[in-house]
């Protein structure tokens, strides 16, 4: 790179260097089935109740993060997922709901290892972070009209409040500022942690993929 040249922003950095591993969540069997509407509503709830594990995971120290130095200007109490995925759960599974839950191996793991980054590497944690919450801004608001066509959903409530960030008014311009923050970040570290950091934003993509063949393999068609 010659000094005139300016270095690309982290985020088109983490878009680009994630872009086939999107591709493959995008095109899983599950996620396949159930934007074409080919699952049954229990397929959908066992969905949410294994993303109930991870947003636990990636969210129980979301407020202790809140004042890191990489990760914290991320943090935002708007994109909190945990008490909506509940609310989600107890229309989708009844009261009860938590004593039916159980991981996935596939889950288990991913928490695991949202667990470990969340204590002690907040540029692992930012990976993460950003490929959650900008998928569920982005491909997780055609999930939510998938799911409302499919099993009746009323439009944006229960059952996929999940998909639904109220908090944020604009999520075009959420996105964009949110890369903005991104691109600070990736400005504030040297090479080597940007690189360690795309890496581990596409194993977070790989954890995602290993959910669904999880999924995918406990639920094959039903219809
Ligand atoms: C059927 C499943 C999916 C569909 C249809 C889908 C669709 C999309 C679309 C259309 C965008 C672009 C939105 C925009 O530029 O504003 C997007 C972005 C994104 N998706 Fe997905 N997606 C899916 C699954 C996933 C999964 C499983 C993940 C990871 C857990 C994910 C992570 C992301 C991320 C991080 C972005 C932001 C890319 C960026 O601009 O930096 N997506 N998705």
């Amino acid at each position: 790179m010659s000094s005139s040249e300016q270095p690309v922003p982290f985020s088109t950095v983490l878009r680009t260097a994630s872009s086939e591993e999107h591709a493959a969540a995008e095109t899983s069997s599950f996620m396949a089935h159930l934007l074409g509407g080919r699952l049954g509503v229990e397929a959908y709830a066992e969905l949410s109740g294994q993303l109930w594990f991870v947003y636990r995971a990636l969210e129980g120290r979301a407020a202790a993060l809140a004042g890191d130095p990489v990760v914290g200007p991320l943090i935002d109490p708007a994109l909190m997922r945990t008490a909506a995925l509940e609310r989600d759960l107890a229309h989708l599974l009844g009261p009860g709901w938590r004593a039916g839950l159980t991981p996935l191996p596939a889950t288990a793991a991913y928490a695991a290892r949202l667990e470990e980054l969340a204590e002690q590497w907040p540029g692992g944690y930012l990976a993460h972070h950003y490929t959650r919450y900008l998928g569920d801004l982005s491909g997780g608001q055609i999930i939510r009209g998938a799911a409302e066509r499919t099993w009746g959903f009323e439009r944006r409530g229960a059952g996929v409040e999940f998909y639904v960030f109220a908090e944020v008014a604009n999520p075009a311009a959420y996105k964009r500022e949110y890369r903005e923050k991104l691109d600070a970040a990736g400005l504030a570290m040297d090479e080597v942690e940007r690189r360690r950091v795309v890496e581990e934003c596409k194993r977070a993509f790989t954890l995602n993929g290993a959910l669904f063949a999880d999924l995918g393999s406990r639920y094959p068609l039903s219809a």
